[in-house]
């Protein structure tokens, strides 16, 4: 099984540019195109939140208009930037959203399971997650007994030694607490750092994918204020083999010239 996953796209409504300077409408074009053109073709696509700029129900749109020709389904989760009930409308028709409350879900993706977890605190650009939520993301891992499972939040839950720790999921250590219990969570996906960084935690593999647009300045000084980037943006891919477990890609955006080919 093959998983694309893309992160913090931050569409604007009539896909204008994000800040008036940043084309994350173009950079997300950009991003299907490369996923597009992968073979062999990914079976999903996870979205890690942030999907949108300004919560608008016409940026879910299109959105779900740019990935639709991939033909494959995409499992989205809401970030700081996005809103949760024009974001819910958007996906319903997909049909694994909950129809109240977080947007917390469990879906059988074939060989692996994803649990999607909703940290979205509106308003605030860090994270939380209450103890009812980790009551059902206990609940539901219990559920799935053994088989091996993606976790896939917005926040990052785990300490990544950047200044944008301060800005991360508050309940990272209750959501921990609940993970290390299971030996299925094969990886645990966050987005909001915009970079990439993998980090053991858990019990797992943790990880933050990329955005498909800006990226954040590297801060591990903790400096005043911050800085954004035009780094080159990246996709990442799970390969789950049954025999050998998860590998996961880091694939960077673009047609690249091959400058050798061998026998
Ligand atoms: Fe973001």
């Amino acid at each position: 099984m093959l998983l694309a996953e893309i992160t913090d796209t931050h569409l604007m409504d009539g896909g204008i540019p994000a800040y008036g300077t940043i084309d994350t409408r173009a950079h997300l074009d950009a991003a299907i195109a490369t996923i597009a053109a992968l073979s062999p073709k990914p079976d999903a696509l996870l979205v890690a939140g942030d999907i949108s700029e300004d919560g608008t129900l016409g940026s879910y749109t299109l959105f779900r208009e740019t990935v639709a020709p991939l033909g494959i389904p995409a499992y989205v989760i809401p970030g700081n930037h996005d809103a949760r009930e024009p974001m819910r409308t958007a996906f319903a028709p997909d049909g694994y959203m909950p129809a109240t409350g977080p947007l917390d879900y469990a879906a059988d993706l074939g060989p692996l399971a994803l649990i999607a977890l909703d940290t979205l605190e509106e308003g605030e650009p860090h994270g939380t997650f209450s103890t009812g939520q980790c009551d059902w993301l206990g609940e539901n891992l219990d559920k799935l007994a053994g088989k091996p499972t993606v976790v896939m939040l917005h926040h990052p839950p785990f300490p990544t030694g950047m200044k944008m720790d301060e800005i991360n999921c508050r309940d990272g250590d209750a959501i921990g607490a609940v993970i290390e219990q299971f030996s299925n969570v094969e990886i645990v996906l966050a987005g909001h750092f915009h970079r990439s960084m993998h980090r053991n935690w858990a019990g797992t593999t943790a990880n933050i994918c990329s955005s498909t647009a800006h990226q954040m300045g590297l801060d591990l000084a903790h400096r005043p204020g911050f800085k954004v980037f035009m780094e080159p943006p990246q996709i990442q891919l799970l390969h789950w083999q049954k025999e050998s477990g998860l590998s996961v890609h880091q694939v960077p955006v673009g047609v690249f010239e091959c400058v050798h080919e061998g026998k």
